[in-house]
């Protein structure tokens, strides 16, 4: 591998996202946003009528995945699906799968395609611990559950109805449940993981915090 890749591991809510995307436009590197592809696996499974827990064929539908990445969108099987998925709901079913070692093997060669000239910045839960392993910087983002929920709620509220945070709250904890509490490829951080907690942090806060390691390790220039 000669493309350099900084990982950004965390909970759901912590930020990554957004840390992911400015860090990859700043370098002008290549984005992975490993969740888009758990989260468009759960989708395309409805759309099939597969269950959730049928691990053969989640299998056999993540290794022939029609997705296409074309800039900020996202097509699925010929279909738009850049907004579709990013409900709570799709997002737990993407907890769910990916609590699935068959699903996981099938997207790792697909998730490891994405690091090309001159950078990647990759986004996760695993891309530090598994994906990665040998990235010279992994960053592990993270925030208290009551914030990450905070800043959930002030996203959604507006676009869509009935939100409530308590429920937001229960959402997130039950997610990092699973998240953290799967047997193949847990949520935590790598050992050589820098760890950020953002709650108290702004976006260029949690910015400058990166961008100064990247420049300590010379990583832009490479
Ligand atoms: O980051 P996200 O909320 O879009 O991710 C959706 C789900 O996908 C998350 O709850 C766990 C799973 N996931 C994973 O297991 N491994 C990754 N590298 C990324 C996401």
């Amino acid at each position: 591998m000669s493309a350099v890749v900084i990982t950004i591991d965390g909970p759901s809510g912590s930020g990554k996202g957004t840390i992911a995307g400015l860090l990859a436009s700043k370098l002008g590197w290549n984005l992975l946003d490993s969740g888009a592809l758990y989260r468009l696996l759960a989708f395309a499974a409805g759309n099939h009528g597969i269950d959730l827990t049928n691990e053969e064929a989640l299998k056999a539908l993540a290794a022939h995945l029609d997705v296409q990445f074309i800039d900020k969108r996202i097509i699925l099987e010929g279909d738009e699906v850049t907004d579709a998925i990013r409900n709570e709901q799709v997002g737990a079913g993407a907890s769910m799968v990916a609590s699935l070692p068959a699903v996981r093997e099938a997207l790792l060669q697909r998730q490891r395609a994405f690091l090309e000239a001159p950078g990647l910045v990759a986004d996760g839960r695993d891309m530090g611990t598994v994906v990665f392993p040998d990235a010279p910087l992994k960053i592990y983002l993270t925030a208290s559950a009551e914030e990450r929920a905070r800043r959930r709620y002030l996203q959604l509220k507006g676009k869509v109805g009935g939100v409530s945070l308590p429920s937001l709250l229960d959402e997130i904890r039950a997610r990092d449940e699973r998240d953290m509490q799967r047997a193949v490829a847990p949520l935590k951080p790598a050992i050589d993981a820098i760890q950020l907690d953002s709650t108290e942090l702004s976006i260029e806060q949690v910015m400058e915090r990166i961008l100064s390691e990247v420049a300590n390790r010379d990583l832009a220039g490479q």
